[in-house]
């Protein structure tokens, strides 16, 4: 009779700091609460201060755990450059950077552009996690551990109509994701990069600039991936053994086969 194997023993983060951009909604948030679940020391950050420190009193309160919330645009690339020695000292080692923060402005075709919008999503999407990135491995390196996982998107491997601002921008921060894993191989510091597909948040809201018919009109008759489905993907990356490394995880509703390839169930009558 064969011996079953010893049971698999996932990687532990209790105590670890992580830091979280985009805390203050949607896929960061549902983060925050895997994180703390977990144990984790949070630094979280977001414009909407009100909302983090809701958040955080919350992650408190459930979890006893130390968290720190930074309100302000991620945009602020000398700010992002000055964070690193700014947070308080239990939070300076920074374990585990999800610089998720991130949106799409727009569905207009490429003729129709708005300049500004892109320029936002560009600095938002890539520019910002650039910066994170660059502020937060100088001491993953003099440690030889940390993980890096960077909210990618469907729209980081696959460019679609009325995607001309957004997928460039998530094209851009998947390049880079790889290029981090490239020059990290020799290191212990992991790269992962997260691509999901339709997951219902205040996503399309923001896309739509408030318009709810517009943002409600996305999701009709899907069911979409929930912020927690990619909190589990993000936990589920972070939590392997440390000889694994979770390069991608593209991660699709069950009736989505490609950025706009959804079937929606039609309504009779
Ligand atoms: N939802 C989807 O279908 C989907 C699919 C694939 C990938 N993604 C990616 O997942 C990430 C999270 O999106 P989500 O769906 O959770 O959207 P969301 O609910 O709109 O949350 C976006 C978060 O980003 C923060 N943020 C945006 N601009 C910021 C800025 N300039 N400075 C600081 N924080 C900023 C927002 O906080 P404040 O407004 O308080 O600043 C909010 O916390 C994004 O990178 C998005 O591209 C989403």
């Amino acid at each position: 009779m064969a011996t079953a194997p010893p049971p698999y023993a996932p990687y532990k983060i209790a105590g670890q700091t992580v830091l979280i951009t985009g805390a203050s909604a949607g896929i960061g948030e549902a983060c925050a609460w895997r994180f703390a679940a977990e144990g984790c020391k949070l630094v979280l950050i977001a414009r909407r201060q009100e909302r983090l420190e809701a958040l955080a009193a919350g992650l408190r309160q459930h979890y006893n755990v130390a968290v720190h919330t930074v309100a302000m645009d991620v945009r602020d690339l000398d700010a992002i450059a000055r964070l690193p020695e700014e947070l308080p000292e239990e939070f300076q080692e920074v374990s585990i950077l999800v610089p998720n923060a991130g949106l799409a402005l727009g569905v207009e075709a490429v003729h129709q552009l708005r300049m500004e919008d892109v320029r936002t999503m560009l600095d938002t999407n890539v520019l910002s996690v650039v910066a994170f990135t660059r502020a937060f491995t100088p001491a993953m390196v003099q440690r030889n551990a940390g993980h890096l996982i960077f909210m990618s998107s469907i729209a980081g491997v696959e460019a679609y109509a009325g995607g001309a601002g957004y997928c460039p921008s998530k094209h851009a921060a998947e390049a880079f994701a790889v290029a981090a894993r490239h020059d990290f191989v020799g290191t212990n510091i992991r790269c992962t990069s997260i691509q999901p597909g339709a997951v219902k948040t205040e996503f399309s809201m923001v896309r739509y600039k408030g318009d709810e018919a517009k943002a409600d009109a996305v999701y009709q008759g899907i069911h979409p991936l929930l912020a927690q489905d990619i909190a589990d993907n993000v936990l589920y990356a972070a939590t392997r053994p440390l000889h694994v490394q979770v390069a991608s995880l593209l991660v699709l509703a069950s009736h989505q086969s490609s950025a706009k390839g959804l079937a929606r169930v039609v309504k009779q009558g």
